[in-house]
């Protein structure tokens, strides 16, 4: 059974008297333990799509199951209990939050899932030491380089035990050398832990990370691309 399946998914906006259509006729479905990449040109629907996936949004028409849930006819509350428990978010800018340190930006999670405070420093560590962030588990972000920063970002999507892994352009902020790393903790944490991953990306060596490519245009998946390793 596909951890993520979309049917004939579409998801238009309307501005005023304009309509847009960010995605449309979306079939697509992923098995667990599946890593893949979604690129296309700016506007082409990646982050709408990423969106939809990550139940931060609802299609307009279709059907999606994550994990057999039919997430499409969710309410609010539904939808966040989902992203809490399967799911994990990284993103290009890393969203950590300014006034907490690395170790208490991993917990945020594990305290809105209701865990002690024992428990939640003890896997909060483990998760940080998992991205090779042992040290520095105390500065704010702030006092962290940019790569340093997206590693904070993964231990708090996975310190979870997520079955998904979503990422929007995650090395989009880094330098090639440091996006190589964060790719390197992705490939881990496929190979090794079985997490799936759904990443969009504007970068080919970023994106050969994964098994296949999904590539977009104006709303609708042109072509998918089989990754040769
Ligand atoms: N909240 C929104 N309201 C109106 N239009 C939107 C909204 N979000 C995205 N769009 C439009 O949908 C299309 C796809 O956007 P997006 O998914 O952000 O593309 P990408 O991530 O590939 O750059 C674009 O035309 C964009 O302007
Ligand atoms: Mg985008």
């Amino acid at each position: 059974m596909p951890v993520i399946e979309l049917k004939n998914i579409a998801r238009s906006y309307k501005n005023g008297q304009v309509f847009i259509e960010a995605l449309k006729d979306i079939d697509l479905s992923i098995e667990e333990g599946d890593f893949v990449s979604i690129m296309g040109p700016s506007g082409s629907g990646k982050s709408t799509m990423l969106n939809l996936i990550g139940c931060l949004d609802k299609p307009t028409s279709g059907t999606y199951e994550i994990a057999g849930k039919r997430v499409e006819k969710m309410g609010d509350s539904e939808l966040a209990d989902i992203r809490n428990q399967l799911l994990g978010f990284v993103f290009q800018s890393f969203h950590l939050l300014p006034d907490l340190n690395a170790l208490e930006n991993v917990e945020l999670p594990l305290i809105y899932r209701g865990m002690g405070g024992n428990e939640r420093r003890k896997r909060s560590i483990e998760a940080l030491k998992s991205v090779g962030l042992d040290e520095r588990i105390h500065h704010r972000p702030s006092q962290l380089s940019g790569g340093e920063q997206q590693r904070v970002a993964i231990a708090r999507a996975i310190v979870g035990d997520p079955k998904v892994l979503l990422a929007d352009e995650p090395t989009g902020a880094l330098d090639s050398k440091t996006s190589e790393n964060i790719m390197a903790i992705f490939q881990e944490l496929n190979d090794h832990r079985g997490i799936t991953i759904v990443q969009v990306t504007h970068e080919k060596s970023v994106a050969e990370y994964g098994y296949r490519i999904f590539h977009l245009l104006d709303g609708k998946i042109e072509r998918v691309e089989d990754v040769v390793k």
